[in-house]
């Protein structure tokens, strides 16, 4: 039987709605959540990007900015900026879009958020708490591919999940999530070997590759719930997954799309860690007094 094609953007509708009412809660209390997104260079990708969550935080009613800076920015005044933002009592969440120009350091300018902002889930000190289970600024990605997964009613506990890719943003983090919620997690990259033999164990398999098309019919057992984060331009402007969709659909129970699958999600993840932020640092304000 031919799988269950997921509607990213319905399931992120859903949540959005949520979230919106969330913001209204919270604006009784007079807090308007506030997100505010670093943009450098001119890289078509991440203005479009960039777009998407402005668009997205106005639908859910999160005020934000983008501050632009041109590609010969350095990375001292990136560093300033990012400073003043997180001395902002009126900023919540700080994301800088990545990638950036060569010559800033990522890992430089990732440190420098401080973690209590770090809508991205990126900073070393919300990687390190997310991997020992505590509570954490969650990835966005990985954090709505969780929440793609449970909203099926698929349950986790005990599922074998294959991840292919061993990403910083996505691979990584998504096997520790699951591995959270009690799946046996096993990854795959560019050097498995007999990688077909591996991914047809899995009952979720969860590819974050990179690469169009490199996962296809011989890889994936009937029943597989199959998970494409992948993002490809091809040549003719067209946007494809990692997954060979036309021969992967047919055969297995569950299957997100390129476009519209896990892509929808990531923004509306961002937009919960951008209220969760906000609801902490009132808690910590009204605290300090
Ligand atoms: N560029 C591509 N994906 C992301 C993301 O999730 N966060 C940031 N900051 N930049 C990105």
């Amino acid at each position: 039987m031919a799988a269950i094609v997921i509607d990213g953007k319905e399931v992120a509708k859903s949540i959005r709605a949520e979230l919106a009412a969330e913001v209204k809660e919270l604006a009784q209390q007079g807090i308007v959540p506030a997100l505010t997104v670093i943009l450098v260079g001119e890289d078509p990708a991440s203005h479009s990007y960039v777009r998407g969550k402005v668009k997205g935080c106005e639908e859910v009613g999160i005020r934000s900015e983008v501050i632009r800076m041109p590609d010969t920015t350095s990375q001292q005044e990136l560093l300033e900026t990012i400073a003043h933002l997180n001395e902002n009592p009126n900023v919540h969440g700080i994301l800088v879009q990545l990638p950036l120009p060569a010559h800033i350091s990522e890992k430089a300018v990732i440190d420098a958020i401080l973690p209590e902002k770090d809508v991205d889930g990126f900073h070393p000190i919300n990687v390190g708490n997310m991997m020992i289970g505590e509570d954490a600024f969650l990835p966005c990605t990985p954090y709505g591919i969780v929440e793609m997964i449970k909203r099926t009613g698929v349950e986790l506990t005990g599922k074998r999940v294959v991840v292919v890719g061993r990403s910083n943003i996505v691979g990584k983090p998504v096997a520790q999530l699951l591995l959270q919620e009690n799946a046996t997690v096993t990854m795959c990259h560019s050097r498995t070997t007999n990688l077909e033999e591996v991914t047809r164990q899995a009952d979720i398999l969860i590819v974050a590759v990179g690469k169009p098309g490199i996962i296809g019919r011989e890889h994936v057992t009937p029943g597989t719930f199959v998970i494409d984060v992948g993002v490809n331009r091809l040549e003719t402007g067209k946007l494809t997954g990692d997954v060979r969709f036309d021969e992967v659909a047919p055969i297995a129970s569950y299957i997100t799309p390129v476009p519209g699958g896990v892509g929808p999600m990531t923004i509306t993840m961002l937009l919960k860690n951008t209220i969760k932020a906000a609801r902490l640092l009132a808690k910590e304000e009204k605290r300090k007094g």
